[in-house]
């Protein structure tokens, strides 16, 4: 079987050799023209006037579209109609495209690009979460609030309490690959459009609604990405609209792709968030109530960020059991930047959140913030009902969540039954809970409780290199929470020689999708994985597909793609079977060869054998996600088929004079279930990891008071180079099947890892206490000069 091999990515050596063909790379088609939107100068007002008569006169100019020029508003939102192309009278941020250049090079069209002029009434622009907060301008009516139990008694009748306000910035996606797009016109009005996008269904839908067409006239095809990280989602629609545009007007192909600075001025960022809580606990540092309010900063148009900002809600409990809680979500417009899906889409900061609870309690009370941590966390499946765990009463929850009985008679693992009612503070009852089992796996292997007395040791004898370490844990919730988008459809073809071309409705973005699916292919069909050619993500082969987003790609995939291979199979099985006089479940697909009748056919005899036979050798597939329901107003109900789980130990040294630090050592012990792909797996787990250490602590995000994004290249912005990874870097699987059926029992990994950077910030902020008495309370980015700043607040030198 292919599955489970550590197999290389299947374009490694494409990669590596710079043969691989990104939308950049596709041949120029003859006459094709180039684009580059005029971009606002200002982060709010009106536009009285817009002269772009020196960009029409610009060398190698053939033609500007303004607002007005659209042949309708060419709306770019994935979610509310609420993101014109081109801005009109209302500027909405620095950086908002006003205007659009076709050249006949790139470079033509990026520097006629400049010379627009604006008449602009600037208008006091909104860009912090203070500053939306004093102006009420929330998207949605109001905040969302979600609560189990209650908080606010829980809180108030605890032994202890203390509260804080917790601040983390956004991440620019940096993919390697801009945004690009390609758009070539076809007879009678069609359009194909090749983009670097994570959603082909949603660039064909949006390019058809900007031109009136019927989604039929749109065919999109995306071959690969170098990287979208969420960042291409929805950023990729402006340029593939744009080219439709001047593709249909001009009856010439138009291509578009950002430059670097124009990608960071234009596209948005991962939400950044201000997060205040408040919380009860006892003397072992068991939190009795908790009440988070979470104010995401989501930019002028609402894009993804209500499903952001509500998986953040649905990740403030993180890995722990909460009784009484109440979470608030502020969704605030600003004049910045439309804030998008980035790994682990409000996860990450929902998650934050609760963590910095724990390193908060623990420090009170002096205890070791794993202890605390563990102390908080559900109760395994495998484990009896921990002494501890106080029924949920829970007011909120509908009549049949929280259902026992349905669990009565456990599966395989012949686990017992968890503590009564261990439910989310969405409601969702925790059926598969690992951690106990995890985190004392990996305490054991990364040595956890000694190297944290040499920690210790280390810090009462320096007084200028300071250590810190941390072990935090991850749950994460896998399911798209817009319920309909939990569907995949696959297209597969055996041909007469046996070789096979697949196809589904997920994009390639260097995760390893494409392999992890062959290799599912290649199993059924017993052939070795040259048999199998993965094709472009083609919106023509596959019809209303998602976006390859919430790590639930494979998951998806993987199962349309073996729905649609086990049917060609069994009627190949049939077919065969009557030619050799077998029974058709007797007949063996191995090794590249098929078993029937006591004989032994190659698995190309076979295909031809069945072609001849004029047996269909195509099939479709089709999949959606079982089990999955909820009501996102309430909050309560079962948005996630499972949840991945994880854990993570760093250890960190900061220099405290200048607060330049390093992460000395990481292991991580993550759950992929079976993995499909170990190699892959891992790859995914590492460079989440640093990615996720990144965010918080080099990769700052900086706007002035105008509203200028001032950090909008490498020069400014710091993404991890390879010598910022862990000098030891440990990470292995926990190879344990996923209780519910995935495809063959793996678990999804995109972006459970991203979540693992969280033990760097909680290893710095355990650096930074060693300096002093009082609590870091440590904003993210953890950069030199934060770090510096919270040093001396622990000192009590500020
Ligand atoms: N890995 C690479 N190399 N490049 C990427 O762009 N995107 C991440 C993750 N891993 C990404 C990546 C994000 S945000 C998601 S949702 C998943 O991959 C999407 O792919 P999957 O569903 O196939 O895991
Ligand atoms: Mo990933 S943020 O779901 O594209």
């Amino acid at each position: 079987m292919s599955v489970r091999k550590p197999l290389p990515h299947d374009a490694a050596r494409l990669h590596v050799t710079g043969a691989a063909r990104y939308v950049d790379d596709i041949p120029t088609p003859a006459n094709c023209l180039h684009l580059a939107f005029g971009l606002s100068q200002h982060a709010a007002g009106r536009l009285n006037n817009l002269d772009v008569s020196k960009v029409r006169a610009a060398p190698d100019v053939v033609g500007v579209w303004r607002r007005k020029d659209l042949p309708s508003d060419c709306d770019c939102s994935p979610s509310n109609h609420d993101e014109p192309l081109l801005s009109g009278k209302r500027i909405e941020y620095l950086g908002q495209p006003v205007f659009l250049v076709a050249a006949r090079s790139h470079l033509a069209a990026r520097k006629a690009a400049r010379l627009g002029t604006m008449d602009v009434t600037p208008r006091d622009a909104i860009l912090t979460i203070d500053d939306a907060l004093a102006a009420n301008s929330h998207f949605e009516d109001g905040p969302r609030i979600w609560q189990k139990g209650n908080a606010a008694k829980a809180i108030d009748s605890a032994p202890h309490s203390l509260e804080g306000v917790l601040e983390m910035g956004g991440q620019e996606h940096f993919y390697l690959e801009g945004q690009a797009a390609l758009a070539i016109p076809q007879e009678n009005g069609d359009m194909v459009v090749h983009s670097s996008t994570q959603h082909p269904t949603e660039i064909q839908h949006k390019v058809a609604e900007a031109l009136g067409l019927p989604m039929h006239a749109v065919r999109v095809e995306t071959r690969r990405m170098g990287g979208g990280f969420g960042g291409k989602e929805s950023q990729g629609n402006a340029l593939a609209i744009a080219c439709a545009v001047v593709a249909a007007a001009t009856g010439r192909p138009a291509k578009m792709r950002y430059d670097r600075d124009d990608d960071m001025m234009i596209t948005g960022k991962r939400h950044d968030f201000r997060i205040a809580y408040r919380v009860g606990f006892d003397d072992e540092g068991r939190l009795q109530g908790v009440d988070f309010t979470q104010y995401a900063r989501c930019g002028w148009a609402q894009d993804l960020s209500l499903p952001v900002a509500d998986r953040a809600m649905l990740h403030a409990d993180n890995a722990y059991h909460l009784t009484d809680v109440r979470i608030e979500s502020h969704r605030l417009r600003t004049n910045t930047q439309s804030a998008t899906a980035y790994r682990g889409f409000g996860g990450p900061q929902g998650m934050l959140g609760i963590e910095r609870v724990m390193d908060h309690v623990a420090h009170t009370l002096g205890r070791d913030p794993l202890e605390v941590r563990v102390a908080n966390y559900y109760t395994d499946i495998d484990r009896p009902a921990a002494a501890k765990a106080k029924p949920d009463q829970d007011l909120n929850a509908p009549q049949g969540t929280g259902d026992l009985a349905s669990r009565g008679a456990k599966g395989p693992s012949g686990s017992v039954a968890q503590a009564p009612g261990q439910t989310t503070p969405y409601g969702q009852t925790v059926e598969d809970f690992i951690l106990h089992e995890m985190t004392e796996k990996l305490a054991k292997s990364c040595d956890y409780s000694a190297r944290r007395a040499a920690v210790h040791a280390w810090n009462a004898e320096n007084p200028i290199l300071k250590r810190g370490i941390a072990l935090t844990p991850v749950k994460f919730g896998i399911s798209f929470t817009l319920t309909h988008l939990n569907q995949a459809g696959a297209l597969v073809h055996v041909y007469q020689d046996g070789s096979i071309q697949l196809n589904h409705g997920g994009t390639e973005m260097g995760q390893g999708l494409f392999q992890k699916v062959a290799q599912v292919a290649a199993s059924i069909f017993g052939v070795p994985m040259d048999m199998v050619r993965i094709t472009a993500t083609d919106t023509g082969k596959v019809p209303n597909t998602s976006a390859t987003a919430a790590s639930s790609g494979s998951d998806l995939n993987g199962m349309a793609v073996q729905a649609a291979c086990v049917q060609i199979r069994r009627r190949m099985a049939v077919h065969l079977a009557a030619l050799g006089q077998d029974v058709p479940d007797n007949v063996i697909f191995e090794d590249g060869a098929v078993q029937v009748g006591g004989k032994e056919l190659s698995f190309a005899e076979a295909a031809k054998l069945c072609y001849e036979g004029r047996i269909s050798l195509s099939a479709t597939g089709f999949y959606k996600t079982p089990k999955v329901s909820w009501d996102r107003i309430k909050g309560q109900g079962r948005p996630f088929f499972y949840f991945a789980y994880g854990a993570a130990c760093s250890e960190v040294v900061v220099d405290t004079l200048t607060g330049e630090n390093r992460i000395l050592r990481t292991d991580i012990l993550h759950d992929c279930g079976l993995s499909l792909n170990p190699a892959l797996d891992v790859g995914q787990i590492e460079g989440g990891f640093v990615q996720g250490a990144g965010w918080l602590t080099t990769e700052e995000l900086v706007w002035d008071d105008k509203g200028a994004l001032r950090t909008h290249a490498p020069s400014t912005y710091k993404i991890p180079a390879c010598s910022d990874r862990p000098e030891v870097f440990n990470v292995a699987l926990h190879n344990r099947r996923n209780e519910e059926n995935t495809i063959y029992r793996s678990k999804a990994v995109g972006e459970p890892p991203f979540m693992h950077g969280i033990s760097v910030l909680m290893a710095l902020s355990d650096a930074v206490a060693a300096c002093g008495v009082a609590y870091p309370a440590l904003d993210a980015p953890a950069t030199p000069e934060r770090l510096l700043a919270a040093i001396r607040k622990v000192r009590d030198e500020l």
